[in-house]
């Protein structure tokens, strides 16, 4: 692999994505890691990351002067740009002079090395404090900047390239050229990620994880877990058994996109637990957020082992019992990360709808390596609908969290039907990409006096909240058009009984949340 050590900013799993961007796999490995730990990897190429400490500063992350005479390829970003030349003898200080942004880049020297192909004056990104005043002997300048006047070097010879900028970011402009020609130029690498590529390494793992036992997987009408279970079919076919709890808090046509669509598209096996009734009488006169939460887990988790235990028995007569679990892990949830708080510390609590920790399977997890965009990659290279591959976020305890009150079946079909509407006019407006997700949600303990025709309406409100993210920690508002707000609420008010008013929501998050519950 292409290792990229992480300082401690953010940018090292960016990194990583761009770099299998360009069909190089690539892992994230934390700073603290030794020249002999970086090594036993095999690393093809490796790239050191920026960070936010300052080369001098007490406790800054070090590289060792012998990684780099270790015969590897190694390309220094930013911080990691620094610390190279520092262990290899060049000069870094404090000039008082910081670049924060957009910065121009201008080409010096005979050689282009990694600049090849790039203009004379290139705009990039820059976050740096200190910099480079001297480049170590046997580098060549490449570039200077305002404020830094060596803002990328090369040692051809040694195989060592470094640049001030962040390559990894889209506003610097050549950033990902810069980035291929250290790959495929400077380390000599192929392309061979490739999406065809991870379903067949995937496949051969899963055969030589499994053999010829059995398997279950859960299905939850979200991407991971559709993905994870196509690739294990793929893989051991009709050993394999999916279960879906319909728990009745999923979205107009979701279940079907499961029971229907799924099952045509890979002929899995699946079990569907119907379990609409045991939810909502679990859930009846239930308000409180966090209680709701707490009783679709657990009703969700017994639904599963009830599940996985009407399964096993006929696997036990047949004389095969069931002994891995497929989980639909990503590589976000498991690098370890040199910056402390990674993403998977946040979302934790977010799993509901997830299953029990104590379940005695052996775990196959053929996401571990992928990131999200790979994932969805995946799954339309195996054939699955565009529907499932492209659904957008939606939380394990579903409309049950969407319904500002307690849930009932009727509170649950207008929820249904607004919500429908909302997702179906925000798709023919074409902005399904823009947004990254648009709960609706309904305030059933609120009601407000409208006029329909001729007769005053007692009904309630509907809210949309539609969001801007990259991740779902932070989030803005989205600023959708107002003709199709109009045309939403339009639609709402006139087809779902009930409901007299539709409101937007513009609270960013923080201060708010994404759901509402
Ligand atoms: P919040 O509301 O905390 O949501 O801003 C952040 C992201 O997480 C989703 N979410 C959940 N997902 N189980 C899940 O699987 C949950 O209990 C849950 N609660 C929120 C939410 O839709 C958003 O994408």
């Amino acid at each position: 692999p292409v290792l990229v050590v992480d300082y401690g900013a953010q940018y090292a799993q960016l990194i990583a994505r761009r770099v299998r961007e360009a069909d190089v796999y690539s892992e994230v490995v934390p700073h603290t890691y030794s020249t002999e730990q970086l090594l036993a990897k095999n690393p093809a190429a490796i790239i050191l990351s920026g960070g936010p400490s300052s080369v001098y500063a007490e406790g800054a992350p070090k590289v060792d002067a012998d990684l780099f005479e270790a015969g590897v390829p190694v390309f220094g970003i930013c911080y990691g740009f620094q610390a190279m030349a520092a262990a290899m003898g060049g000069k870094v200080a404090k000039t008082g002079l910081r670049e924060y942004g957009s910065t121009d880049a201008r080409a010096v020297g005979g050689s282009r090395s990694i600049l090849e192909g790039t203009p004379d004056e290139q705009n990039t990104w820059m976050s740096h404090g200190d910099s480079v005043q001297e480049a170590p002997e046997g580098f060549d300048v490449l570039a200077s900047t305002a404020g830094a006047p060596v803002a990328a070097f090369a040692n051809e010879a040694k195989g060592l390239y470094g640049v001030q900028w962040h390559p990894e970011v889209k506003h610097s402009a050549h950033g990902q050229a810069v980035l291929e020609n250290f790959l495929f130029k400077g380390a000599k690498l192929e392309r061979s990620w490739t999406t065809g590529n991870i379903v067949e390494e995937q496949v051969a793992r899963i055969r030589a994880q499994v053999g010829n036992s059995r398997v279950i997987c859960g299905l939850s009408g979200g991407v991971d877990s559709a993905v994870a279970a196509a690739l294990v079919q793929r893989a051991v076919g009709d050993q394999l058994t999916c279960v879906f709890v319909d728990h009745g808090l999923l979205r107009e046509g979701e279940a079907e996109q499961v029971e229907r669509d799924f099952v045509a598209a890979t002929g899995v096996n699946l079990y569907v637990a119907n379990e609409q009734e045991r939810f909502l009488s679990a859930l009846a006169g239930v308000s409180d957020p966090e209680t709701k939460r707490k009783i679709i887990g657990r009703e969700f988790i017994r639904a599963f082992e009830e599940a996985e235990r009407a399964i096993m028995s006929k696997a036990e007569a047949e004389g095969e019992p069931i002994r891995f679990l497929v989980q639909g892990t990503l590589y976000p949830d498991v690098v370890e990360s040199g910056g402390g708080e990674g993403a998977a510390n946040i979302k934790s609590h977010h799993n509901v709808g997830g299953l029990p920790e104590d379940m005695k399977f052996e775990l196959v997890e053929p996401l571990r390596a992928l990131f999200k965009d790979e994932v969805r990659a995946v799954g339309a290279e195996l054939g699955l609908p565009a529907e499932i591959v492209g659904r957008q976020p939606f939380p394990g305890p579903g409309l049950g969290i969407r319904i500002v009150g307690d849930v009932t079946q009727e509170r649950l079909d207008l929820l249904r039907r607004a919500d429908a509407i909302a997702r179906a006019e925000l798709t023919s407006a074409g902005l399904d990409d823009e947004v990254w997700q648009m709960p609706v949600v309904l305030l059933a303990d609120v009601r407000s006096v409208g006029v329909q025709g001729d007769g005053r309406t007692y009904g309630h409100p509907i809210v949309l909240r539609p969001v801007s993210s990259e991740d779902a920690m932070t989030a803005d508002w989205s600023r959708l058009p107002y003709d199709l707000l109009a045309r939403i609420s339009n639609r709402i008010t006139n087809e779902v009984d009930g409901i007299n008013r539709v409101v937007l929501d513009v609270t960013s998050k923080p201060p708010g949340t994404i759901e509402w519950e």
